[in-house]
């Protein structure tokens, strides 16, 4: 196991009826920015109580982050933020809405200079942030516990991530019935980010790390048994509450600790979002395998354990082929030509941005521009 130093500062408040909570947990002399996506909050009664919460309290209001939230509208929240001297932010939706609002807090606070600094240097120049905190409404990223985030931007075609310590939300309510309202895709969607954010940490060269190991194949379990009822039975409240904690325990930075971790598959994923603009876990389905037969010897021995323990098969290759059933019977395919997509053009314009920014991935490092061509070339 390799050496660690964990802390997560992020509050979870889980379960029914817990928006109300938000009352407790907001200083009460706060100027608050409640920030939200194209209005799925208006429809399933989000947005009523947590407005029921805030009774009384200095709220203002900044709608319209979208999916891939961007550069461009988050400059916007965040100009508002300077302007009316907003001093706590609160982000109810999905991943976009929490990873927008991440960059609103950090951009608020941002001095001189070009503000998309905090995207290129990966966080590294963030000198403060507001402070956030979140309503889930999608269990998929975990960026309702982690101090990540994912922004694009329109201009330029890119999607690019930042992580800085100020990112941690104070608190992440998680009610699972605010997710009944949710579209299948949605949940596929959400079903198959969380596995892959574990498969990230798990499926890597095996450095021991038993606990951790057996931490991620619970998770795995977790979401083949679950993710399938969520989809059959929208409003099984017992299972949108084991996919939804699954979802946050998938990327709060506990499997991630004293492993290796690859990643591989989430950076090349951006790409096919930012060039084509397929939601961020049907790039990762269609990548995976091609990642996981390009690093094969490397993975052996955990794809072994994985297809044994939570798909009950025997070797690599039938554990990869098992994971790609489990997506398949999610209704989420896993080849670009599902999606439209040309698999030898995308892998050009990979290769071309990997090469001109240096880009090297996989645990090993060893995945070269090159290579990573060759793996979208085969999920043609
Ligand atoms: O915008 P609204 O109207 O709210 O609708 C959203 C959106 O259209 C809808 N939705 C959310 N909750 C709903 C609902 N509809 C009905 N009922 C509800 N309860 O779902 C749509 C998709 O929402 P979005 O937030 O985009 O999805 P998700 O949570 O999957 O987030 C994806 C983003 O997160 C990034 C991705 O790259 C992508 O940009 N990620 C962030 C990570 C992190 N911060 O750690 C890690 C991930 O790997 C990922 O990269
Ligand atoms: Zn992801």
């Amino acid at each position: 196991m390799r050496n660690f130093n964990y802390q997560n500062p992020t509050r979870i408040v889980f379960g029914r009826g817990t928006i109300a909570k938000i009352t407790d947990l907001v200083p009460a002399d706060a100027r608050i920015l409640i920030t939200y996506g194209g209005g799925s909050i208006m429809q399933n009664g989000v947005h009523d109580q947590v407005m029921e919460a805030l009774k009384g309290r200095d709220v203002l209001e900044f709608g319209g982050i979208e999916p891939n939230p961007t550069f461009e509208t988050c400059m916007g929240a965040a100009n508002l933020c300077r302007r009316e001297k907003v001093d706590y932010l609160l982000a109810v939706g999905g991943g976009s809405v929490i990873d927008g609002t991440k960059f609103i807090a950090a951009a608020a606070k941002h001095e001189g200079g070009d503000p998309w600094e905090i995207m290129s240097t990966g966080g590294a120049c963030i000198q403060s942030m507001l402070p956030l905190a979140t309503v889930l409404t999608l269990p998929a990223t975990g960026s309702e516990a982690n101090s990540g985030a994912v922004i694009s931007r329109k201009s330029t075609e890119e999607k690019c991530v930042f992580g800085s310590p100020g990112a941690y939300p104070r608190f992440s309510i998680l009610d699972p019935t605010t997710t009944f309202s949710l579209p299948t895709n949605q949940v596929r969607n959400g079903v198959v980010d969380a596995f892959v954010h574990v498969v990230e940490q798990y499926a890597t060269s095996d450095n021991g790390a038993m606990l951790q190991g057996r931490l991620a194949e619970g998770v795995l379990q977790t979401l083949v048994e679950c993710g399938p009822t969520t989809l059959a039975e929208p409003e099984n409240y017992d299972a949108r509450a084991e996919f939804m904690w699954s979802a946050t325990m998938a990327l709060n930075g506990l499997l991630g600790q004293g492993v290796v971790s690859d990643w591989a598959t989430h950076m090349i994923g951006h790409e096919l979002t930012a060039f084509y603009g397929l939601a961020h876990a049907e790039t990762l389905a269609v990548i995976l395998p091609g990642v996981w037969r390009a690093n094969l010897e490397a993975k052996r021995t955990k794809l072994e354990q994985m297809g044994s323990r939570v798909f009950g098969v025997q070797g690599a290759e039938a554990a990869i082929e098992a994971t790609e059933s489990f997506f398949h019977g999610l209704g989420m395919p896993t080849r670009l030509s599902d999606h439209g997509v040309d698999a030898g053009e995308a892998a050009a314009r990979i290769v071309e941005r990997f090469e001109a920014r240096g880009t090297v991935l996989g645990e090993g490092k060893d995945l070269t521009p090159e290579r990573v061509g060759e793996v979208v070339k085969s999920r043609a």
